[in-house]
């Protein structure tokens, strides 16, 4: 039986075509079709393999308008090499906001064009080699055999050279909201077992081998191998499913499900790929399809980054630099923004979203709101977001999220529900004027809340009202939501159909000068170059789950190595009230302590951030607070000094047109011990240094809020000592004088 698997299993050998060097020579890629036709590529670095050779290819669905007997042809096999172009680019951008001032994108690049001669049609993979890694994608140019297609699946392929390690989240149609698994390759589909939480607001999970990207791994002589992919729009987000010693069927997964849209849904013919290869697997729309393509189009890139060094991947610009320049002309609206938020409160169970409990369901023209009977625990009433908006003024926080000031809350999620939100209409209690004015009149904005509930044709349909309204009344950002499964009914959240949802609405959010920061939305990649008004996103397990049982200790440590890759997270980080029972029902606690709290806002890259915490527990850890009103979020330079997935980041950056630096350091369950030298500050200057540490007993677990601040006057010759705790990390701010 093995005989037979084996022997069904292609390995391509290549005689290569192609071959194109990174500008500094250490990646090379390398490029050919085999003696069947099928595109082949493989990636080195420093001479070592990073991606066997590996196929490349898309499987297409028959339409089911097209006429009977038709077949439709795989963009699989039978190319030909019509032509191969070699270029270079090299150039310097300057993003709207970001870890740097200036972003290099370097690469040399080889276009190879691929004639089909039993369709009559011509594809280019086009290949971008940075320093850094790689990027490539499929291009559909028009013609005339090739106007519209349907995709049942694309293959590409990743072959590993090893059993690396990995940090994954199960692959998944509609959550990102999972603790990640750390285990080598080979281990995946054991521990796929367990690594499922099914309580999550939607879970579509669709193989036990199945990841989601960004995927980070190394390999066990000390190479950091990122895949992940840049500029995913109108097409669907890619997940990798491994092929292990076990997998056998492989194949007939990539038909698309159950649901297929071909109407004589057969197994791929494909042979599958050796062990430890990945291969794309796209997330389906309610069709049961992968895509729905018109040419002239594109694939989002696929990226492979590589470095002996974990540090680069974290600094690296790659996935930024394969998205398109910025399409927003005059950006002068776009700003980073310090936030609080009438919201902790709710996710922790302290009071609520919703208004009244008089109705067994709402249906939102049927009732008049100024006349039903309150719970008593509504959150977003005009006393309390006075309050926070005192609290925001005083601290210098430029803005106020306030969540649940609309009507719909009280049977908003997982009902089906289409009508669910109209966006414009407040709760009687939130008087939207006097609040908006009363914000401004102290220099402080409130930041909009438009949760969707998945409904998203709901909030397609009103959403030039829901922006008009914002603009009216001052508002210049929104954070946006899509918790539950999608209606209409069977798509998925990373789906084309939904990708083009998500895009729609920065698009239309720009044109009325509004910032997006979207919750539950598919994972970033990079598209915040060219669209700098998305501001933020969750698209992972943010600070919410410290509130519904917590999160490990090195989930920060990760979070930079996968889920930051393709753009900020809001992660709402600044916890200090750890203990969540001593104040609410909630049994949870923030697996943090108060300095760990402090350096994520250093080591969790975004021009977006949350105080999250209660005005009251920053004011009895005022001190401590001190370093988040301080903190600044937009940097002209940025540097990780030390850096290794699921341990510990320290990042030192400087503050945007200033002369100050902060310097942020996080870590594991672990905790760990460094030895920053300053030498990246100005010779001769002398600066004012505060530090926030974890105190000598601090503990994530049994001592959370034991920090020490320490003030002394440095200079670039000296070198911070620092501890971090278990759970814990610390804080820097450098000021010159
Ligand atoms: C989930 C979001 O992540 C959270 O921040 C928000 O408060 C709730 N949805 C309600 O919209
Ligand atoms: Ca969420």
């Amino acid at each position: 039986m093995r005989k037979v698997f084996l022997s069904l299993l292609l390995v391509p050998m290549m005689a290569w075509a192609g071959s194109v060097k990174s500008p500094n020579g250490n990646i090379e890629l390398k490029f050919s079709v085999d003696n069947t036709g099928r595109p082949v590529y493989e990636m080195t670095y420093k001479g070592r393999e990073v991606v066997k050779p590996s196929f490349l290819g898309l499987e297409l669905a028959k339409d089911k308008h097209a006429s009977k007997g038709m077949k439709e042809t795989d963009l699989m096999d039978g190319f030909t090499i019509a032509k191969e172009d070699v270029s270079s680019f090299d150039e310097t951008w300057q993003p709207v906001w970001g870890e740097t001032k200036d972003i290099r994108n370097h690469y040399n690049e080889l276009a190879a064009t691929l004639d089909q001669k039993a369709s009559k049609r011509t594809i280019i993979i086009r290949f971008r080699v940075y320093d850094e890694g790689i990027g490539f994608r499929y291009e559909f140019p028009q013609q005339p055999e090739l106007n519209y297609f349907l995709i049942k699946e694309e293959r590409s392929e990743f072959a590993m050279a090893g059993d690396h390690k990995a940090w994954w989240l199960p692959g998944d149609y509609d959550t990102q909201e999972q603790e990640t698994q750390e285990t080598r390759l080979t281990e995946i589909r054991q521990r796929y077992k367990t690594a499922v939480n099914w309580g999550n607001s939607s879970v579509a999970v669709f193989s036990p081998t199945g990841v989601q990207t960004s995927l980070q791994m190394k390999s066990d002589d000390g190479l950091y191998i990122n895949i992940h992919e840049a500029a995913c729009q109108d097409y669907a987000t890619m997940h990798l499913e491994l092929v292990d010693a076990e997998t056998k069927n492989l194949s007939e997964k990539l038909m698309g499900g159950s649901n297929a849209y071909t109407p004589d849904p057969k197994p791929s013919a494909w042979p599958l790929p050796q062990p430890l290869t990945f291969v794309s697997h796209l997330t389906p729309d309610a069709t049961g399809l992968k895509g729905a393509m018109q040419t002239p189009c594109e694939t989002p890139w696929r990226t492979v980054m590589v470095s002996d060094d974990a540090r680069d991947m974290l600094s690296n610009n790659l996935i930024l630099n394969l998205n398109e320049p910025c399409k927003i002309e005059d950006t002068s609206w776009i700003h980073p923004t310090k936030y609080c938020g009438v919201w902790w409160e709710m996710i922790v169970g302290k009071s609520n979203w919703h208004y009244t409990n008089d109705f067994p369901s709402i249906k939102l023209d049927q009732i008049d709101w100024s006349s039903v009977k309150p719970n008593g625990r509504h959150a977003a009433n005009n006393e309390k977001v006075k309050r926070y908006i005192d609290f925001a003024a005083k601290n210098g926080l430029d803005q106020v999220l306030v969540e649940g000031w609309n009507v719909g809350w009280e049977d908003w999620a997982n009902m089906w529900k289409r009508d669910v939100f109209d966006f414009v209409t407040p709760y009687p209690d939130f008087d939207i004027q006097m609040l908006n004015d009363y914000a401004h009149s102290k220099g402080v904005k409130i930041l909009m809340h438009h949760e969707t509930s998945s409904s998203t044709q709901n909030y397609e349909r009103h959403i030039k009202e829901a922006y008009e309204l914002m603009n009216k009344y001052g508002y210049d950002a929104v954070k946006t939501g899509y918790v539950g499964d999608i209606i209409p009914r069977g798509d998925h959240h990373y789906s084309q159909s939904m990708n083009n949802h998500y895009l729609y609405v920065i698009k239309e959010a720009a044109k009325h000068h509004i910032m997006v920061n979207s919750h539950e939305a598919t994972r970033p990649t990079g598209l915040c170059r060219t669209w700098p008004n998305l501001v933020g996103g969750e698209s992972a397990r943010g600070t919410e789950y410290e509130a519904f049982g917590g999160s490990r200790p090195d989930h920060t440590c990760i979070l930079p190595f996968t889920r930051l890759q393709g753009g900020p997270m809001d992660y709402t980080p600044g916890i200090f009230e750890t203990q969540l029972k001593n104040w609410s029902d909630n049994t949870s606690w923030a697996r943090i302590t108060i300095a760990g709290s402090l350096a994520l806002y250093l080591t969790m890259y975004s021009p977006l951030q949350m105080a999250a915490d209660l005005p009251e527990h920053y004011e009895k850890y005022d001190d401590a607070f001190q370093f988040i009103r301080d903190v600044a979020c937009d940097w002209d330079q940025s540097i990780y000094l030390e850096a290794e997935p699921a341990d510990y980041i320290t990042v030192a950056r400087k503050a945007k047109g200033t002369d100050n630096w902060f310097i942020g350091g996080k870590c594991d369950e672990n905790g760990h011990q460094t030895a920053i030298k300053l030498d990246f500050l100005d010779k001769g200057r002398k600066y004012d240094c505060t530090i926030y540490a974890d105190a000598k007993d601090a503990h994530y677990e049994t001592n959370p809020k034991a920090y020490t601040i320490t003030k002394k006057v440095v200079t670039a010759k000296d070198v911070l000592k620092l501890k971090e705790a278990p759970g814990g990390g610390f804080a820097v701010s450098l000021i010159a004088k």
